[in-house]
């Protein structure tokens, strides 16, 4: 059984290398920011009201995300496995999650801040399926196109640069201090984020494939 839950600063490449995981070992994909990003365009209720946290790079209220998030980890494709993919984000939803499921496995992305601006800055993303591309590193085949769709690529609102500042203040103070929170568990696997997405790929392979904690 694999529940594992992937933490990282924003652009560090976790929903890269989430949706080939997730692939690989036939386990839901659950991204909390895809979710989240999916009820704005849908233009629900609790879209309307995440929006401008969104937007403006912070925190969406705990109990938003968890009505959102409980439905997915509940479905029939989550009873053998899931990998979670911004979430917790904090200690109040880490003590939450414990009470819905345990996790087997917690990888933590590491990467220098340059680079993840680097990173940010350069993403376009599909706003039908969330494909993430980036200008340099991962262009699509037809500029501006989703490979999968044809869609338009957009730069999401978030990646902003004022947007970033806030994300990447919020990660230092709200969800840094999980590391230590899983790490005392014996959860925490730490990966070397840098390189390219098939050497970053190799190393989350061997975290997870390493012998359970
Ligand atoms: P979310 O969508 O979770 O964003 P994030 O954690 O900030 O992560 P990102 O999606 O920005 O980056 P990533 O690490 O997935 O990188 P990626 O693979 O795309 O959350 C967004 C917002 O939703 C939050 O700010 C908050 O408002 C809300 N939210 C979500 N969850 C929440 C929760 N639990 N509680 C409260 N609020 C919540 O890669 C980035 C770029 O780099 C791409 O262009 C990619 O192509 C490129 N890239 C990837 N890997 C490499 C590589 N190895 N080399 C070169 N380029 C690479």
């Amino acid at each position: 059984m694999h529940r594992i839950a992937f933490l990282g600063p924003p652009g560090a490449g976790k929903g890269t290398q989430a949706a080939e995981l997730a692939q690989a070992l036939r386990i839901p994909h659950l991204s909390t920011g895809d979710l989240l990003r999916g009820a704005v365009g849908a233009g629900s209720p609790l879209g309307r009201e995440a929006d401008g946290y969104m937007r403006a790079g912070k925190l969406v209220p705990d109990a938003l995300v968890l009505q959102i998030l409980a439905e997915r980890l509940a479905g029939a494709d989550a009873r053998a496995g899931f990998l979670l993919d911004g979430y917790p984000r904090n200690l109040a939803q880490a003590e939450t999650l414990a009470t819905l499921t345990p996790l087997d496995r917690v990888l933590s992305f590491e990467i220098p801040t340059d680079e993840l601006v680097r990173r940010l800055s350069g993403r376009r993303t599909c706003p039908v399926c969330q494909t993430a591309y980036h200008l340099v590193s991962k262009p699509p085949k037809v500029a501006g196109r989703c490979d999968r769709d044809g869609t338009e690529l957009i730069q999401r609102p978030d990646d902003r640069p004022e947007a970033i500042e806030v994300r990447l203040r919020v990660y230092a103070e709200q969800t840094a201090p999980l590391l230590d929170h899983y790490r005392r568990q014996g959860l925490l696997r730490a990966i070397d984020a840098t390189g390219t997405p098939a050497e970053v790929a190799g190393r989350v392979r061997r975290a997870v494939e390493s012998a359970p904690p």
